[in-house]
Order: structure tokens, then sequence, then C-alpha cells
């Protein structure tokens, strides 16, 4: 007669220490090394786990090339920014053996389980491999970007909205010292969550963002009128994916990067040429580009870092396979890995409408 608990011999496995890859995906962000720490720490300590940290994301995984990490390896890693395991975008899937590869990987180094730190192309890639392997995995979201389905926050992105509020806090006196337009731009590429964010939190002017094309001549109005009030110098925020109502201005040509994506910056620069042209008053660009993504993680991205890679390997001893770990209500939760889908979780328009723009002008 056959077990009456089918996944006895399987749930068994997970009482013992496991052997646990680890990878981090796409563009990097501050708390990615707080959640590899987080993760050896919980595993090693709670459960006597083993961790390999692939380089270089996928590459690592196909080339088999890995660090071993442990307790002492990893001391140190909770306020650095980066990833200590390297970061690349891509997939196996850009190469012909790539899944055969990372199958050959899984089954020589006997690895019980994988946890890909990816925003949403390295966790959409994940949720296809899963389907087409069945191989063991789970996902952290991460991006300064705050854009991935099923959670309410990315870790990245407060920090990235602290760097943009400071420089926005700096650029406050210097445009007003000059009487000039300041046209800040930050990243975001489908969505404008860093832009509103530190809009808000820095008193934009006026915020510019993906998910309602602009008017310039609007744009141009509001500053006109501010500095016709007497309120001298404007601080107009873009996210770097914003875009005009069509046949409203020229946009820039974007180059693509190696998987075929815009390489964005330089909207700023148009909408400063503009606003110089139709106001008469002087613009100047700022972009705070990777400044963003670098260095140290707030208190607040390196504590969801830190639950996150708790709840990660808990997750994993728990046999909760295709799942991600997410923020939802403040709590740490898992959800279907499938809720991330491919699409920018975009932002609460509500936010832009009924907060935000309360304060343009
Ligand atoms: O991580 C997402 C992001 O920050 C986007 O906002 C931006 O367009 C992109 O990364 C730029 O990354 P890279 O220069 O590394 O390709």
């Amino acid at each position: 007669m056959g077990s009456t608990r089918p996944h006895e011999e399987e749930l068994r496995s997970y009482a013992r220490g496991m052997r646990i890859g680890v990878l981090t995906g796409g563009g990097d962000c501050p708390g990615l090394n707080a959640v590899i720490r987080a993760i050896v720490r919980t595993g090693e300590t709670r459960h006597g786990d083993e961790f390999l940290g692939f380089l270089d994301s996928w590459d690592g995984v196909m080339d088999q090339r890995y660090v071993r990490l442990d307790v002492p390896s990893v001391r140190g890693l909770l306020p650095r920014g980066g990833t200590v395991i390297g970061t690349r975008r891509g997939s196996p899937y850009d190469r012909p053996d790539g899944v055969e590869k990372v199958r050959q990987c899984f089954a020589e180094q006997s690895l019980d389980a994988l946890v890909v730190i990816g925003g949403n192309g390295s966790l959409t890639v994940t949720t296809k491999l899963i389907h087409d392997t069945g191989l063991p995995m789970i996902g952290v979201p991460k991006t300064i970007d705050n854009d991935v389905m099923g959670t309410d926050v990315t870790f990245g992105f407060h920090t990235a909205v602290q760097i943009a509020t400071d420089a926005i806090d700096r650029l406050h006196t210097t445009a007003e010292s000059h009487d000039r337009v300041m046209v800040v731009e930050v990243m975001g590429r489908d969505t404008g969550w860093i832009a509103t964010y530190a809009g808000i939190a820095g008193g934009a002017t006026v915020i510019l963002i993906p998910e309602l094309p602009f008017d310039i001549a609007t744009v141009c109005d509001v500053v006109s009128t501010r500095h016709r009030r007497g309120r001298y110098a404007s601080i107009v925020v873009v996210a770097e994916g914003a875009t005009p109502v069509p046949g409203t201005m020229d946009m820039p040509e974007y180059r693509t990067d190696h998987i075929g994506r815009p390489r964005f910056g330089g909207v700023s620069a148009d909408i400063a040429r503009e606003i110089e042209t139709r106001t008469g008053f002087e613009a100047r660009v700022v972009q705070i580009g990777h400044v963003q993504r670098g260095g140290t993680p707030t208190a607040y991205d390196r504590i969801l870092s830190t639950r996150f890679g708790v709840a990660a390997v808990e997750a994993i001893h728990r046999g909760e396979f295709a799942s991600m770990v997410a923020l939802r209500s403040s709590k740490v939760v898992t959800v279907p890995l499938t809720e991330v889908d491919g699409r920018a979780r975009t932002l609460d328009l509500d936010l832009y409408r009924d907060v935000a723009s309360v304060f343009f002008g």
C-alpha cells in the first residue's frame, strides 16, 4: 500500500540541512547584500544549510561559477551597496543550451533549491524555468523602480527615493538663487514611483510620469504662473520613461541595451529646452542616474531586505517553491511567482491625482 502522505520523503528532506544556490539578477539595488546575509544567517544557523552564491546571475549557474557563502563570509554585508556575487541582465533562454545548463548545474551541484533575487525580468524568467523544468526555485523581489507585481514594495525603492529627495532639497537653493527652472530626471522606465515619491517629498513644482503622457504646454503654464506669482524657481521632476502627448514635443532617440531595451536618459534635456524656449526662463538639467542605485541602503530597506531573506529560507524549508516572498499590508508573506507575470506594477494614480498634484504650481 502506498504512503498516505505522498510527499513524506520530500518533507523529511526539508527537515535536514539543504544545499541552496543564490543569485542576483537584473540591475543592482541597495539591499541585495543585506538579503544575501539574511539568507545565509538564517539557513546556516537555524537549519544547517549550505550556500552557493552564483556569480553574475544566470551566467554563474550555467557555467557553474560560484563562491561558498557562510556566516563569516557575509559579515559586514548589511550596509553595503551593490551585490557581492555580481549581477547581469539576460537569461538562460538567451543561450541555446541555457536551460539544459541550469538543469545540469542543479544535478551536479546537488542543489535542493535556488533563490533568485531579481526584478520583473529575472522573476518572469524564473517562472518560465520552473514551468519548463520543474526545478525548485523561489523569488525575492528587488528594484529601485518598485514596479514588481505581487508585493506592496520592493527593497531599494526607499533608498532611491531618499537619494533623489536629498538632491531635490539641494537643488531648491541654487535654483532660487538664480531664478531658474531645474528639470530633475530620476529612474523609472515604466513607472513613476520614484518620481512621485521624491517629488512629493522634495516639494516639486510638477511631476511627470510614464503612466500619464504630459502636455509640455501645461507644464510651461504651471512654471510661468508660479514665476508670475513671485515664486522664483521651479523644480520639475521627471521619470526617465515619461513621454509627451504624441505630436506635442520632440523626444530623444534612445539607443538599446544588449537585451534590446531602450537605454533611457535624456528626456529632461528636451523638456528643459522646451521650457526655456516657451517661457523665457533659464532651465538646467540634473540627471540623478545611477547615484540612485549606489551606496548604502536606508534603515527601511535594510529591514525589508532582512525580512525577505529570512522569509525566503523559511519558505524553502516549508517546500513552498514557485513562490515569491512579498510585503502585503506590512506582513511578509509568500505569493505565487506567476503573479509577477512580466508586467510592471504601475503607480497608484490616486496618489498622483489626489495628493501630489495638490502641490503643483
Ligand atoms: O533597475 C531598473 C533601472 O533602475 C531602470 O529604472 C533604469 O532604466 C535601468 O535600471 C538602467 O539600468 P542599467 O543602466 O544598469 O541598464
